[in-house]
C-alpha cells in the first residue's frame, strides 16, 4: 500500500492525531483526504474534502458515504476516552458507542468502497487493548473489544482484497492524554509512524518509541500464531492439520 494517489478518509480529524494524519496523508501525496469531523472544518489544501461525521450517527455515516467517490484507505481515529471506575454502565456504554461501534459502522458502510479499491482500513486503537489501564477500564475494554473487531474483519475481508490494521499506539500527546502522567509522543510522530506501518503492510503498527518496543514479540508470539491459527479456518483448514 503505497500512500501517493490515494483517497483517504480519517475520522476526528479536527484535532490531536486525526489533525496530525490529515497532514501526513498529504505529505505523503494523497489525491484526496477527507476530514471526518462533528464540527465545521476549513482547510486551506484543496485536496481536503471536510465531511460532517459523528461516528455514532448511522444517518452522518450514510451521507459520508454518498459523498465519497472513491476511497483507497479508511482511518478509524475518533475516540473518546474518560476516567471511570466501571461502576457505571453508562460510561461503558459511551465508550463502547464511539470506539466500538463507531469503528464497526464505518467499516461496514465503506466496505463496497474500500472492496472496489482493493483498500485499507486502519482502526487506531492503543496498547490498552493488550493489557487494560485500570484507571481508564471502560476505555480499555473498548479497544480490547476494536482490537477483537479488527482481526475478525482482516480474517472476514482478506478474501475480498481489503486488509485490516490495527495501530497499538502508546501514550500520544494530545488533549486525551493532557492529565496523564506517562511517556508521550508528539502526534505529528505517530502520525508518521502509522502511514509508514501501512506502507510496509503491518497488520498492527507500534508507531511510537513505548510501543515499538513492543513489536517484535507480538508479532512472533502465541497470540498472533494463534490470530492466524483460527482465521485460517475461514478457509477449511482444520487448527492443527
Ligand atoms: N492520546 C493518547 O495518549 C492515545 C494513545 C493511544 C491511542 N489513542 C487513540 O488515538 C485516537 C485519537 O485520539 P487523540 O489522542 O487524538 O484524542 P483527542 O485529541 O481527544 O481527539 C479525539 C478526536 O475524536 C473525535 N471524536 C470523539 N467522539 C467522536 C464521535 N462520536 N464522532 C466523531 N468524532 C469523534 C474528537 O472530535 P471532537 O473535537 O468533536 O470532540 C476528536 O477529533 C483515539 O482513537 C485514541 O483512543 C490516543
Amino acid at each position: 500500500m503505497n500512500i501517493t494517489n490515494t483517497a483517504v478518509l480519517v475520522t476526528g480529524a479536527n484535532r490531536g492525531l486525526g489533525r496530525a494524519l490529515v497532514e501526513e496523508a498529504l505529505r505523503r501525496g494523497a489525491k484526496q483526504v477527507y476530514a471526518g469531523t462533528r464540527k465545521p472544518l476549513a482547510h486551506s489544501d484543496r485536496r481536503v474534502t471536510p465531511l460532517t461525521l459523528d461516528v455514532t450517527n448511522a444517518v452522518q455515516i450514510q451521507e459520508a458515504v454518498e459523498k465519497v467517490e472513491s476511497l483507497d484507505i479508511l482511518i478509524n481515529n475518533a475516540g473518546v476516552a474518560l476516567y471511570d471506575d466501571l461502576t457505571d454502565r453508562a460510561a461503558l456504554e459511551q465508550h463502547l458507542a464511539v470506539n466500538l461501534f463507531g469503528t464497526h459502522g464505518m467499516s461496514q458502510a465503506f466496505l463496497p468502497a474500500l472492496t472496489r479499491s482493493r483498500g485499507a482500513i486502519v482502526n487506531v486503537l492503543s496498547l490498552a487493548a493488550l493489557a487494560p489501564l485500570p484507571i481508564i477500564p471502560a476505555y480499555s475494554i473498548s479497544k480490547a473489544a476494536a482490537f477483537s473487531l479488527t482481526q475478525s474483519l482482516r480474517a472476514l475481508w482478506a478474501a475480498r482484497g481489503v486488509s485490516v490494521h490495527a495501530v497499538l499506539a502508546g501514550g500520544i500527546d494530545t488533549d486525551m492524554s493532557r492529565g496523564a502522567y506517562i511517556p508521550k509522543s508528539s502526534p505529528e510522530s505517530v502520525a508518521r509512524g502509522i502511514l509508514e506501518g501501512l506502507e510496509n503492510g503491518e497488520e498492527e503498527i507500534f508507531p511510537d518509541p513505548s510501543s515499538a518496543s513492543m513489536a517484535e514479540s507480538w508479532h512472533s508470539g502465541a497470540a498472533k500464531a494463534l490470530e492466524r491459527e483460527f482465521a485460517a479456518l475461514l478457509n477449511g483448514t482444520a487448527v492443527g492439520a
